[in-house]
């Protein structure tokens, strides 16, 4: 077995190593509005569910390549809510432009010809193509790591959730309409076309 030290890698190797170990990575479209009004978008799949009850996400922000903040986190910091959109296949194309490093002053979802929709809670719009939308609060910024290749982690609380009526299964999504996307390491991706089931074992 080969030992690696994640303190003796760089960036670029930590950033290799990691995202072709924890796969496949649900897309966090994080959708936020700025100071000045403008409207960004971008993916994030360090992303995961880490509460119920209150229902809460995380995902994590690496800073650029410069240092600087992502716009991301300077629109989050400002108006203290954004909106995580899933992505879907056809939805896919857009979130990857969406992807590409904009100035601050772009409308992203001009730029990806995507529809930008009121949230009914938060500020940050939400992404009318897409599935289901979770419109959270803030709840917490954590640091991570030294500037260069440190960045942040959002804590969030969902406060609303949207869901296209025909993927609803009564207590549930249907996995099989809803035909999410996930990432995979490099620049690949994955659709789940390949379910299986395992029943849980209890000991009485
Ligand atoms: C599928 C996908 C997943 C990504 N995941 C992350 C991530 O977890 N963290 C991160 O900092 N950047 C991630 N990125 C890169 C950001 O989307 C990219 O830096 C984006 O330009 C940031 O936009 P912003 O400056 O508008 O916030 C990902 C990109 C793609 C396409």
């Amino acid at each position: 077995m080969m030992k690696i030290n994640p303190r003796d890698l760089n960036r670029r190797d930590s950033h290799e190593l990691f995202m072709s170990a924890i796969l496949p990575r649900p897309i966090a479209f994080v959708s936020t509005v700025g100071e000045d009004g403008v409207l960004n978008l971008a993916a994030f799949s360090c992303f995961t569910v880490v509460g119920l009850n209150p229902a809460q996400v995380c995902f994590y922000i690496g800073l650029k390549r410069d240092g600087g903040k992502k716009d991301t986190l300077i629109n989050i910091e400002f108006s203290r809510d954004f909106v995580v959109n899933i992505v879907d296949e056809p939805l896919a194309k857009a979130m990857n432009q969406a992807s590409a490093e904009y100035p601050s002053d772009v409308d992203e979802f001009k730029e990806v010809g995507l529809t930008p929709v009121k949230s009914e809670l938060v500020r940050a719009p939400r992404v009318a193509e897409s599935p289901v939308n979770m419109e959270c609060t803030l709840k917490e910024i954590l640091e991570s790591g030294a500037a260069a290749s440190g960045g942040h982690i959002i804590m969030g609380e969902v406060v609303l959730v949207h869901v296209k009526d025909e993927l609803w299964a009564g207590d549930q999504i249907d996995v099989s309409k809803l035909k999410p996307i996930g990432r995979l390491g490099g620049d690949l991706y994955c659709r789940i076309t390949d379910i299986f089931e395992m029943e849980r074992p209890y000991i009485l």
